[in-house]
Formats: C-alpha cells, structure tokens, sequence
C-alpha cells in the first residue's frame, strides 16, 4: 500500500494568525500519526510564514514516524536541515510571493547548485528527494546528480479544469512513473491531492509515498466543526446560571 505522509503546515498557518502557541503542530503530528499517517511532511519557508526551526526541532525530536523536511536549496535552509537532520529532505523550488509551491524545480538548467546541497545533505545521511513536474529529463537529472527520490509534481493534475486535461496530465504521470522504475528510482507524489483525484494517483506502480495537506486539513475542518460547537453549547449549558 503506497504510505501517506501529512503535511502539517496548515496547522502552523492558524497558529501564526494569533502569534501564540495554540493549535500547536506537534500535537497535531501526533493525531495525525494516531489515526495511522507514515510520516510527517513541513516545509520549512523561507519567510517561515507556517513552519519555524523550532517545530521542526520539536518534530524531530517528538515523532514516531519520520520526518519529511521539505525546502529550497538556499543555503541557510540547508545548514539547518544538516543541523537537525530530518529522515528525509524534498528539495523544492521557492517563491516568496507564491500561496505554494507552484511547480518542481528545474533540475536540469540548474543542476550544479542542486547537486551541491545533494550531496550536503547526503553526507549527513539524510535521504534526499527532488520536486520534480513529470518530465523524464528532469527525472534522469536527479537521478545522476545523487538524489534517492523524486516527488513527482501531481498540482497540474489536481488543477485540470476538464475531464480531457485531466487524463492527459495523468498519463504524463504514468509515463515518468514507468521511466522512473527503469531507472530504479524511488518515487513520490504530492500536490493538491484530495479526497477525489487521490486513488488514479495511488494506483500507479512503483508509487511508495503521497504527501497531502490542505485537502486534509480542510476536510478536518468540517468533520470537527459540529462536535466543537456542540462541545461549546455543552459548557454553556452546564454554566447557565438561572
Ligand atoms: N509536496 C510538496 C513538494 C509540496 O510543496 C506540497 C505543498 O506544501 C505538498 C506535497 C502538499 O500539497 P497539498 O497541501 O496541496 O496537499
């Protein structure tokens, strides 16, 4: 069964709305590993506008499971991964305007700063992944620069506006996947996947990990909604003073 990793930076970006402690991600880590997650997804930003240094400490420190660090190449990220030394590492391309990660990073036009902080994060034993849109040649790159693992890129797929589009980004999909077990690397999906477009993307072979978050956290959202008002009422109720 292809494993799941979660990522939890959506829990960071509420807890940053009151610059508090609360909802904390590490507990939310724990829940999430609870109810049966492989593994643990943040992306450590740059601007740090969900996840901070400290968290990822905490995480690795805190779970069970493993923990997926997923940055940019920029050197001071990489000096802190090596620092604390995640299980594993997904190199991804990074904005500072972007609302999220738009699309893989381009291991080809620059492969020589890439496979710099590949073998950084090697050395420290960490298993590196790349970001990569379903393209061979970016595949065969990350391949001979080092990495163990592609996550191929699945946002264009979950964006696809009509049936048509859909299937046509699927098959992309499906062929690198095949390259990728000619190649004998590993491979991992992620991005916009959700309750809906989730099962043709498991089903590929050779696909050993998903990593999902919004969709998930959204869905928390109003699976949790009734029984926290409820809760409230509760207390309201047994408060009531007349
Ligand atoms: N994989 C990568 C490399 C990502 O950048 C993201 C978004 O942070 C995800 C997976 C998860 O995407 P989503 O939150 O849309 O499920």
């Amino acid at each position: 069964m292809v494993r799941l990793g979660i990522n939890i930076d959506h829990i960071a970006s509420i807890r940053n709305l009151r610059q508090g402690n609360f909802p904390d991600p590490v507990n939310a880590a724990k829940i999430v590993e609870d109810a049966g997650a492989d593994g643990i997804t943040v992306h450590l930003r740059e601007d740090r506008r969900h996840i901070n240094e400290k968290d990822v400490e905490r995480l690795k420190k805190e779970i069970k499971t493993k923990l997926n660090l997923e940055m940019s190449i920029a050197s001071d990220i990489i000096d802190i991964a090596c620092k604390i030394v995640p299980h594993d590492v997904c190199l991804v391309p990074e904005k500072r305007q972007e609302l999220t990660t738009e699309g893989g990073l381009d291991v080809v036009s620059n492969s020589k700063n890439i496979a710099s902080a590949v073998k950084k994060l090697k050395d420290k034993n960490i298993i590196v992944s790349i970001f990569i849109d379903p393209n061979e040649k970016q595949a065969e790159r990350a391949k001979e620069i080092g990495a163990d693992f592609v996550e191929i890129h699945t946002g264009r797929y979950a964006d696809a506006e009509n049936e048509n589009d859909r299937i046509r980004e699927l098959e992309k999909i499906k062929n690198v996947s095949g390259y990728l077990i000619r190649l004998g690397m590993g491979m991992n999906a992620g991005h916009g996947l959700n309750y809906e477009n989730v099962s043709d993307i498991a089903k590929i072979a050779g696909m050993q990990e998903l990593n999902i978050g919004y969709s998930i956290v959204c869905h928390a959202v109003f699976k949790g909604l009734f029984n926290a008002v409820k809760e409230m009422k509760d207390i309201l109720k047994n408060a009531d003073r007349r």
